[in-house]
Parts: C-alpha cells; sequence; structure tokens
C-alpha cells in the first residue's frame, strides 16, 4: 500500500486493510494473540535473565510472531514454534527475510521507542508507579489497560517525537498547481516532509531536545508539529495497532521486571536514518524478574 500511488488500486489497498486489518472490530478480535505473543517474549526474557539481555532480537520476534499469527496463524519466530512446522520455519524465515529487507524494515523501525527506553531515568519510575496503581501485581498488563496509563502513553509519544521512524514521510506529489506558503508548487513536484525538524523545531517546541513527557498532558492545537504518524490521506493506517503494541509490550516488560542499563553510561541513542530509523547499536540489559509476576508468565 505505502508503495502504491493514489489512486484505484491504492483506494481498494487501503478499503480492505480498513476493514480487515486495522477497524476496531478487528483490534479487539486480536488483542488476545498480541497478549499472548507479549507473555511468551516475557518467558523467553525469563530464561535469559541471568545474563546481559539482547532485547533487539526479542523484539523482533515478537514482532515476527504477531505479523505472522495475524497472516497465518502460525508463530515461526523465538523458541516456540509449532511442531507441525519445525521444518519448514527455517526456509519461512529466510522467504520473511528478503520480503522484510524491502518492506518490513520500517516496521521495525516504527517501534523505536522499544529499543531506547532503559534510559528512562525518573520517568521510570513514573511508569512503575502509575502500572501499580491502576493494574497491579495479580494479573499482567492487558491492551484494555491502556486507556488508563496515560503517562506511559505520554512516554511513548515523547519517544516517537524525538526519534520519529519514517523521518522523512512517505514522499508525496502535488497533482494541480499550488500555492504553499507564498509559493508556487506545479502540478508534479515531489514533495519531502521533514518530520524530524518539524518535530524538534524550537519556535513550535520548547526545549525540543530534552525528553520531556509532560509535555503531551495537554492536547496538542497543532495537529502538524507531531507527524510520527503522519498525516492526511496517507497517514499511518496502523496508528492504532501501533499504539496498542508498542504500550502494551512495553508495559508489560517494565511490570514484570525491573531493568538496569549495563554500566553507567547513557545508552547509546546513535541512530541510522534512512527511509526509516533504527538504533545503531542493538539495546543490551540487565533484568530482574519480579518474584510475584514470574507465575504469570513463565
Ligand atoms: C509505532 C508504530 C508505527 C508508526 C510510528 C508508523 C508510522 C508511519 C508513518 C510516519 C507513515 C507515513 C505517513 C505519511 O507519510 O503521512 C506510515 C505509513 C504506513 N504505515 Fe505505519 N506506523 C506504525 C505502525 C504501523 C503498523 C503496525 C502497520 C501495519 C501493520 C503500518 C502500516 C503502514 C502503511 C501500510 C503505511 C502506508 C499508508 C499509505 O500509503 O496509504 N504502520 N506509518
Amino acid at each position: 500500500m505505502g508503495a502504491a500511488p493514489y489512486g484505484h488500486l491504492w483506494r481498494s489497498l487501503r478499503r480492505v486493510a480498513a476493514s480487515e486489518l486495522f477497524s476496531t472490530t478487528r483490534l479487539v478480535a486480536t488483542t488476545h494473540a498480541r497478549e499472548h505473543e507479549v507473555k511468551l517474549m516475557c518467558a523467553h526474557i525469563y530464561k535469559e535473565s541471568s545474563q546481559k539481555v539482547e532485547l533487539k532480537s526479542r523484539f523482533c520476534d515478537l514482532l515476527n510472531n504477531i505479523t505472522t499469527m495475524a497472516m497465518m496463524g502460525k508463530r515461526y519466530y523465538g523458541d516456540v514454534i509449532d511442531a507441525r512446522d519445525v521444518k519448514s520455519a527455517p526456509r519461512f524465515r529466510d522467504i520473511m527475510c528478503e520480503m522484510f529487507k524491502v518492506m518490513h524494515a520500517p516496521y521495525l523501525g516504527n517501534f523505536l521507542p522499544l529499543l531506547a527506553w532503559i534510559d528512562f531515568g525518573d520517568a521510570m519510575e513514573k511508569i512503575k508507579n502509575e502500572i501499580n496503581t491502576q493494574v497491579g501485581s495479580q494479573r499482567l498488563l492487558q491492551e484494555n489497560d491502556l486507556d488508563k496509563l496515560s503517562y506511559l502513553q505520554n512516554v511513548i509519544n515523547e519517544s516517537l517525537r524525538l526519534y520519529p521512524t519514517l523521518p522523512m514521510l512517505l514522499p508525496r506529489e502535488s497533482s494541480e498547481d499550488i500555492k504553499i506558503g507564498g509559493y508556487l508548487v506545479p502540478s508534479g513536484t515531489m514533495l519531502m516532509v521533514n518530520a524530524w525538524a518539524i518535530q524538534r523545531d524550537p519556535i513550535l517546541w520548547d526545549k525540543p531536545d530534552e525528553f520531556m513527557p509532560e509535555r503531551f498532558e495537554v492536547k496538542l492545537e497543532d495537529k502538524y508539529k507531531m507527524l510520527a504518524f503522519g498525516v492526511g490521506r496517507r497517514g499511518c493506517p496502523g496508528t492504532n495497532l501501533g499504539y496498542r503494541v508498542l504500550g502494551l509490550a512495553l508495559g508489560t516488560l517494565i511490570q514484570a521486571f525491573e531493568w538496569k542499563k549495563i554500566g553507567d553510561e547513557e545508552v547509546d541513542m546513535n541512530a541510522f536514518y534512512g527511509m526509516s530509523t533504527a538504533k545503531l547499536k542493538p539495546l543490551q540489559a540487565h533484568c530482574i524478574p519480579r518474584p510475584d509476576m514470574i507465575p504469570l508468565f513463565v
């Protein structure tokens, strides 16, 4: 869909995806599958928790399994593969790997807040308190808790503001002559929107380079200054799904484990900015499972 020019094909794909994949009914119907995948991820991390945990692979497996479960009802990643698929899984993963090189890399990049959160500092304590108050420790966090976890949502938004997934959005082309800011833009001109620059513009944001989740406590009046999911007709159709997966995965990891970065230095946030953003160094961390949570995911 993202590669289709504006026209009949794009409209059809968008319509089908809106009803079959991204409608609230579909999202609610598939909640359980995502919660199950996050639980399996916690079990996997628990097994490795005596050593350094490498989180990038865990998140990749999570997102890949959520995708293949939605497409085919099967899991091909991580260590719980359907016994009938053990033989075919490596071949399938090779094919997916080639496909993802072309189309899925941005999708993984979208989940950047999952690769950059160990260094949240004070924000980490605030998220823990919020989860403790709103969810407790008798059960794992669920997607329908997310509406109550406003601080967690603010942290996710702030991470996406500082590190937008698609720093230049998708390219646009003017379909007719148009005036923008006093300039004539002739029909057929390609327009690139620099979301990264807009989201760090000091005219639009107070202390733009600082991590301040509180700024999202107030509803943004200007919808064009936060472009993490794009805007307009070509805006991201997976916005709600994206928020659900991010909130669920991040919230559950913080609820189930105590996290510590390796060494005292700040997490290296250098990023690769291509079509999509990716953290250059995979995130590694120490974690200790919370004793009262262990029976909920093993
Ligand atoms: C945190 C998660 C996500 C972020 C930050 C994100 C971000 C974006 C952005 C910035 C765009 C370009 C919008 C524009 O140019 O105006 C986009 C487009 C798109 N996204 Fe997402 N996305 C996320 C999750 C997803 C998911 C989960 C899916 C599908 C499973 C998805 C599918 C798409 C598609 C198909 C397009 C192209 C839409 C079109 O051309 O009409 N995204 N996304």
